[in-house]
């Protein structure tokens, strides 16, 4: 029997508890033995909801001070992660930071200075890299049945107003824009498909088109004001985009937890002060010429992230949704699908995978693979994209590398 690592998660919110903490719990190698939220309401909710009784703290500094942990899984705003994981490494502990590693190049790099002094392993989130037909596609790249790939693309379809424009994530401030909040996980994955080529500049425009007051999805009637969130909105029953928390969401994320510290989950996302984007499209070009796009939308009833990878002696075509690659040979007829198998768990199967290999990693049976260096590229591009997006022009990497 492995002795049980010791782990505490750090933001106890959607992705602490819905994922890490729900997969740790099931884990018999490991032990949750803290969690820690800013939020002493949250923190206690969590516990309960997990069905756990570890020890409970609202500091990581009072955490640090009374606890001996193996490693330490960080789930905070992006905002957080910087000084979360600097803690932590201080400390002396393995960090796992879901995607991204920071909100800039800059604290990334220092993070991964600190990991280097530390001698810890510091790993980012980068679940996709575990999805099962992204995998199949990574293999069918490598092993060189496409030829040689000079262009890729992939859009994103997904219905994600309610998470991106309802609350933290819609202030650049918080995520240092979703260029890198949410598409650090689309230039993380391109960068690994294609072998990280070194990626030279980068163009991008997204804007708020839809999800602002003016297109509210129902009529405003005389004197009665929508909002200012779904669960006391007077419009609850005729919006069409109303997200009602429910009766668990509501212990972490209700009236008592917002007393403690002004967090509201489900903030109208039309009526919501914002300053990052609900559509957009970037594109990189790398060395040796090779170019790729990203298409991101998040108003829409779909989720899927649809690919295209052409290269000199086939074109693959792929649907996350689907779970199909469809390879067309350029000089043959002989297409062919393949509906890739996904095992449980959430995005696709591709989270029990990242659990389970940072288990490993901090047990020192293999060696992160989604690693710090990856993560900072990861964010490096979207801080690029998101300079172009302000700024209307193409951003060189060598400005924020
Ligand atoms: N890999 C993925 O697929 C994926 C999916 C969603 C979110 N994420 C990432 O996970 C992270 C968390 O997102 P979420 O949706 O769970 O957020 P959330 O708002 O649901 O939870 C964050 C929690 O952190 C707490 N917190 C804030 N500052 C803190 C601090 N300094 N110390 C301790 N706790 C603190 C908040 O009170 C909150 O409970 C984000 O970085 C996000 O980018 C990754």
């Amino acid at each position: 029997m492995k002795k049980k690592l010791k782990f505490a998660i750090v933001g106890t919110g959607s992705r602490g508890i819905g994922c890490f903490g729900q997969l740790l719990g099931q884990r018999d190698d490991v032990k949750i033995v803290a969690l820690c939220d800013v939020n002493p309401v949250r923190v206690k909710a969590a516990a309960e909801i997990l069905k756990i009784s570890p020890h409970l703290y609202t500091s990581m500094d009072d955490m640090a001070a009374k606890e001996t942990l193996d490693a330490v899984i960080i789930t905070t705003p992006d905002c957080e992660h910087f000084p979360c994981a600097m803690k932590a490494l201080k400390n002396g502990w393995n960090v796992l930071i879901d995607k991204p590693l920071a909100t800039n190049a800059k604290d990334g790099k220092a993070l991964i200075k600190e990991a280097k002094k530390s001698g810890k392993a510091l790993m980012i989130g980068f679940n996709l890299r575990h999805s099962p037909v992204l995998k199949y596609l990574k293999k069918i790249i490598d092993d060189g049945v496409l030829g040689r790939v000079f262009i890729a693309e992939n859009r994103e379809f997904y219905g994600g107003g309610r998470t991106y424009m309802s609350r933290w994530n819609r202030f650049f401030s918080k995520t240092g824009g979703l260029w890198i909040h949410k598409a650090s996980h689309d230039f993380d994955i391109f960068n690994w498909l294609l072998g990280f080529p070194k990626p030279l500049r980068v163009s991008s425009f997204a804007a708020v088109n839809v999800l602002d007051k003016d297109h509210l999805p129902f009529k405003k009637r005389p004197g009665v004001k929508p909002g200012p969130d779904c669960n006391h909105c007077p419009y609850q029953d005729e919006c069409r985009d109303r997200y009602l928390l429910s009766k668990e969401e509501l212990k972490l994320w209700g009236d008592e937890a917002a007393a403690a510290d002004g967090y509201v989950k489900n903030t109208c996302m039309y009526l919501s002060k914002k300053d990052n984007h609900d559509n957009g499209l970037a594109m990189v070009e790398y060395e040796g010429g090779i170019k790729v796009s990203l298409f991101e939308t998040f108003i829409c009833n779909k989720s899927d992230r649809i690919y295209t990878i052409a290269g000199d002696k086939a074109v693959a075509e792929v649907s996350l949704e689907n779970r199909t690659v469809t390879v067309t040979p350029r000089w043959s007829g002989n297409v062919t699908t393949t509906v890739v198998e996904i095992p449980e768990g959430g995005h696709g199967g591709a989270d029990p995978g990242l659990v389970d290999t940072f288990c490993r990693v901090v047990r020192g049976e293999e060696k992160s693979t989604s690693t710090a260096e990856h993560g900072l590229l990861a964010t490096a591009l979207g801080q690029a994209a998101e300079i172009s997006r302000r700024e209307h022009r193409m951003v060189e990497m060598s400005e924020v590398l």
